[in-house]
């Protein structure tokens, strides 16, 4: 039997971004707030380097608002660069006043927070819980939230389509993984705030799930996205067949890790000044060139040379993981390979996170806010996310007594749909979508492997379309069809820059454009 819920806020997502938005709005509203899988997993649980926030005295809004700009490589849209900057003391207080314990200098509870270095910064500027700061602050906020008698969690409900009425979004449908029905979630203000799509690579640091579903969501909904062809493959993912998502923080070569071939030659200093704490794209890139180059199946990130005692109070998780699979980090250089990390476009927002269609709202990594450019600096994604679910919350909270409560809308529409007699079409679409984009869209890209990539995904979406429109749904098919979908605004976006610029590099647009814009696609009415 089809439910349906009424709320005043629905979220979608239990990352940094929804959670904060969730408690901001809690103390006035009732806010239901849904995750696929249970509500830790997601990237923000995952995050380890820390928080990019500008909190020492010597450093300045100007220089963490300059450095943004010159990782963005000339595409950030500055207003925003400004806004989330100037709001990231604010943001960081208000987690503090949640409850979560950042590193202090050492362990001092009295002194001044750790902060530490990565790669673009001009100064230490992250704050951080050891090397698992994102786990901090979800089970801070989660906890935070779940005495809130206003937010109820659904645990384990996958959105499937947002709710369309007079071209107003008035909720959407969700299937209940565990009833194995649709159910419809109805609110004044519907909020996406559900993460990357990294996950439409072969290769990524993410968890599983990261498959891009507001985006495509919110495209079927007609949102104007933006950007997408900017993804940001991490140069340091731990290259080991029991751990291909475990990420190896930029924050190890920001406390003086260095990059080394299999012969010990370091090789960062011939590619950029910078060497080791060059922007991401430009660390990725010279990876990828040396792999290629010599045929190696990865290159090494040694951090051994540092005392054991400062590796391990710095890096318990990343020590330990590695421990586990017989690297010891104290001593051995650790095999890294880059994989995909982060999606730098999505759903245009403005500053009060509305997008572009009345009724929605959308927050974090989900977006395209214009502070990311060509290339995010690191740790200005939990950033963002603070920032601009903070300011979400004044935009609802102030609107909510003029919007009228919404129609019910009609039940999900099962009559024309049978059980599929097999999966097959949906592992095997998945695979071919992850290999495709790894092999043609990646790092490296060239008109003709983008045009090969089009045209693949083109019949494997008119498949995944034949399949939705006969078989009931099912949470890898809602996956797989907003994947597609994901993967074709990619190539679109990459096929439309005709120029290189920070991770969007095209062996035959090898220079930069004097006047960039920014790709801003809008879906056929
Ligand atoms: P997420 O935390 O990814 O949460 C997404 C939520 O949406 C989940 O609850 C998921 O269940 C839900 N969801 C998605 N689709 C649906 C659907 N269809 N139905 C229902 N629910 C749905 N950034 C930094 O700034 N600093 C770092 O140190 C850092 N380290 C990182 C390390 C790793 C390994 C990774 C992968 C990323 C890291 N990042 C870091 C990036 C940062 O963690 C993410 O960008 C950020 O956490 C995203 O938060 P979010 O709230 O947007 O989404
Ligand atoms: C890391 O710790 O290297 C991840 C930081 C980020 O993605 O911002």
């Amino acid at each position: 039997m089809n439910r349906h819920y009424l709320y005043d806020t629905i979220i979608i997502g239990t990352g940094a971004s929804g959670l904060s938005l969730a408690l901001s709005l809690a103390k006035t509203l009732k806010v239901a707030i849904i995750s696929k899988n249970n509500a830790q997993q997601g990237s923000t649980y995952y995050a380890q380097g820390g928080i990019a926030a500008v909190l020492d005295n010597k450093d300045s809004y100007e220089l963490h608002i300059s450095d943004t700009m010159v990782a963005g490589a000339g595409l950030c849209q500055k207003d925003a660069v400004k806004f989330t900057v100037e709001n990231s003391k604010d943001a960081i207080s208000w987690l503090i006043n949640q409850g979560v314990e950042f590193d202090r200098e050492q362990d001092n509870p009295h002194k001044d927070f750790h902060l530490t270095q990565e790669g673009g910064h001009s100064h230490r500027r992250i704050i951080h819980a050891a090397d698992a700061t994102g786990k901090a602050v979800s089970t801070t906020l989660i906890e935070q939230a779940a005495k809130e008698p206003n937010i109820t969690f659904f645990e384990n409900h996958i959105a499937i389509d947002l709710i369309k009425n007079n071209g107003e979004i008035t909720g959407a449908y969700i299937l209940d993984r565990k009833r194995n029905e649709v159910d419809c979630f109805q609110a004044k203000f519907t909020v996406l705030a559900t993460g990357g799509a990294s996950k439409v690579y072969l290769y990524s640091t993410n968890p599983e799930g990261n498959s891009g579903d507001g985006i495509a969501m919110a495209w079927r909904g007609g949102c104007k996205v933006a950007n997408m062809e900017f993804n940001q493959f991490h140069p340091t993912c731990l290259y080991h067949p029991k751990a291909s998502s475990f990420l190896i923080s930029e924050a190890v070569r920001g406390e003086g890790g260095l990059l080394r071939l299999p012969n010990g030659k370091r090789f960062m200093p011939d590619f950029d000044d910078r060497a080791e704490l060059a922007p991401r794209d430009i660390v990725a890139r010279a990876i990828d060139h040396e792999m290629k180059r010599l045929g190696l199946d990865c290159v090494y990130l040694d951090i051994s040379h540092k005392p054991k005692d400062f590796i391990k109070q710095h890096f318990p998780t990343i020590y330990q993981t590695c421990l586990d699979l017989g690297i010891d980090i104290t001593k051995d250089p650790i095999p890294v390979v880059p994989a995909a990390h982060y999606t730098c476009g999505g759903i245009v927002i403005d500053q009060y996170g509305c997008t572009s269609v009345p009724g929605l709202l959308a927050a974090g990594e989900t977006t395209f806010t214009g502070l990311h450019g060509a290339n995010r600096m690191a740790s200005n994604s939990l950033l963002e996310c603070l920032v601009y679910a903070r300011s979400a919350s004044q935009y609802i909270l102030q609107q909510f007594d003029q919007k009228e409560t919404p129609a019910p809308a009609p039940n999900w529409d099962e009559s024309r749909v049978s059980e599929p007699k097999e999966q097959i079409t949906i592992s095997h679409s998945w695979h071919e979508i992850r290999q495709v984009m790894w092999d043609y869209v990646g790092i490296v890209r060239s008109n003709k492997r983008l045009e090969r990539a089009k045209k693949r995904i083109q019949i494997i979406k008119e498949e995944v379309n034949d399949f939705y429109g006969h078989y009931r749904i099912n949470s890898d098919l809602i996956e797989l069809r907003n994947l597609v979908i994901v993967a074709e605004l990619i190539i679109d976006s990459a096929i439309s820059r005709k120029e290189s610029r920070g991770l969007h590099f095209n062996l035959d647009y090898p220079e930069a454009k004097s006047n960039p814009d920014d790709t801003i696609l809008t879906p056929e009415a």
